[in-house]
């Protein structure tokens, strides 16, 4: 549960301004298709590991697939799950934890210098109602906080009451998140708009509940950018909608995660984030997640295993890997040690990085040295922290979860018209 001392809910004030709902905010950025993404807390605290978050942040994935898989039965038919795939039971982590992380969260506002996800503006009805949100390729639906949520602390409601392009629709949205979190709330269809892209009678939820540990996510809701087999509404996600709309260029968007500039590019990709040619590779289409097929891993230039999926996840903080796979992949770091076992973080001599390389056939995609160390093991340490950890999220023994460690080296590219994942270098 959220308990926001009154440092976080004036934080919350600062950042976030202007509560949406009655004021007539214009339309945000009319006709522009790049939307700012800011960047969030991450598992590195003044330098050190944080060893809480990156446990909070663990549970809440396997939470997050959890979801996923039950939606593939659901949508898709129990033989769409993936070989190997086993519905985990629901993640949680130790009370002492999670109440360190909630003792912490006003912290975590003013350390903007950060990455544990990158949130930006949308708005919602007519007049524009407006929330900051996480986009979230690793999932397919859409909520924000309700009017009527009594445990949202500072949060941006939706009021249907307000917007005269508001419907309410049948059933009930649930899905669990992190350490004892949970969101639900009644279903509604209203105009959306991203950076000015509009779509129209979008399903989403307004939340009446947004329960547990939401330390870590100062943003109002979440935007899933799957596709439509991992949608728990069973419905066209936004960006698909707004492609059926006649709204967007073209089927793609764009995720550009940088120290500074971060954006999201709706309906193409900028020119001014890449250089030379796009690398596409098409995904395996039998799930949902922006999968794809025939993966290596490379330490240096020693290939150390092959052929595994990748699902490249903007809603995910680092990368997760089988916990035997990336067993075999730490055991190339010269000097590298298990330094949590049960949460798979191995930790390396901060001084020799290792330099970790994912090729699908094509270019050698690098790990910068940044992004693969998620800070000192502990204050004064000489030792630092991978950002590949093995993890059984339960999405069987070949699949691993590429998030935004692996997502700021490059360009990443989300097509769903040639269902493809493209990577171009940075500019
Ligand atoms: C596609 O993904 C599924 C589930 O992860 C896997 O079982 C299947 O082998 C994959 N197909 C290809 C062609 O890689
Ligand atoms: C979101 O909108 C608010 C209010 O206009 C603004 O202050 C903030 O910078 C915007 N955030 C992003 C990431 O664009
Ligand atoms: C809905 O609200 C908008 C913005 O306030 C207004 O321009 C429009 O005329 C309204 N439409 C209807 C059908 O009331």
């Amino acid at each position: 549960m959220i308990n926001p001392t009154p440092a976080l809910l004036l934080a919350i004030t600062l950042v976030l301004s202007q509560a949406a709902t009655a004021s007539p905010t214009p339309e945000i950025e009319a006709n522009t298709i790049a939307i700012p993404l800011r960047k969030r807390t991450s598992f590195t605290h003044n330098g050190i590991f944080d060893k809480d978050r990156a446990e909070s942040a663990g549970a809440a994935t396997i939470n997050k697939y959890r979801h996923n898989l039950k939606n593939i039965i659901k949508n898709l038919g129990i033989a769409s799950l993936p070989e190997g795939a086993v519905i985990k039971p629901y993640a949680t982590v130790a009370r002492d934890v999670a109440e360190r992380l909630e003792r912490r969260q006003s912290e975590a506002l003013i350390d903007i210098n950060n990455e544990l996800l990158w949130g930006g503006n949308i708005s919602i009805g007519t007049p524009a109602q407006r929330f900051l949100i996480d986009f979230d390729t690793g999932s397919s639906d859409l909520w924000v906080p309700s009017r009527a949520c009594t445990s949202c602390g500072s949060m941006n409601r939706y009021n249907p009451l307000l917007s005269n392009s508001s419907k309410p629709r049948p059933g009930i949205f649930e899905i669990e998140y992190g350490d004892h979190s949970q969101v639900s709330g009644p279903i509604f269809t209203d105009t959306v708009s991203v950076a000015g892209i509009k779509a129209t009678n979008q399903y989403f939820s307004a939340a009446t509940t947004v329960n547990g540990d939401f330390a870590d996510v100062v943003v109002d809701g979440i935007l899933g950018m799957g596709y439509p087999a991992l949608s728990q509404l069973h419905r066209s996600p936004f960006f698909n909608t707004a492609r059926a709309n006649g709204n967007l260029k073209a089927n793609r968007f764009s995720f550009y995660l940088a120290k500074k500039g971060s954006e999201l590019y709706l309906g193409g990709t900028n020119p001014a984030k890449y250089k030379g040619s796009i690398e596409t590779h098409r995904i395996n289409l039998s799930t949902g997640f922006w999968q794809i097929p025939n993966a290596r891993i490379k330490v240096g230039n020693t290939v150390v295993t092959s052929g595994f999926q990748t699902i490249i996840d903007s809603g995910t903080t680092i990368m997760y890997g089988p916990p035997s796979a990336v067993k075999k992949v730490w055991a190339k770091v010269p000097g590298s040690a298990v330094l949590d076992a049960e949460n798979g973080f191995y930790s390396f001599p901060c001084a020799t990085p290792p330099q970790m390389k994912f090729n699908w056939g094509g270019k050698d995609w690098v790990i910068s040295t940044a992004t693969i160390n998620l800070g000192l093991t502990a204050a004064g340490s000489s030792r630092c922290v991978g950002a590949l950890s093995g993890q059984d999220i339960g999405l069987g023994s070949n699949v691993w979860l590429l998030g935004d460690s692996f997502m700021q080296n490059q360009l990443n590219i989300f097509d769903f018209g040639s269902n493809t994942v493209g990577f171009a270098a940075l500019r």
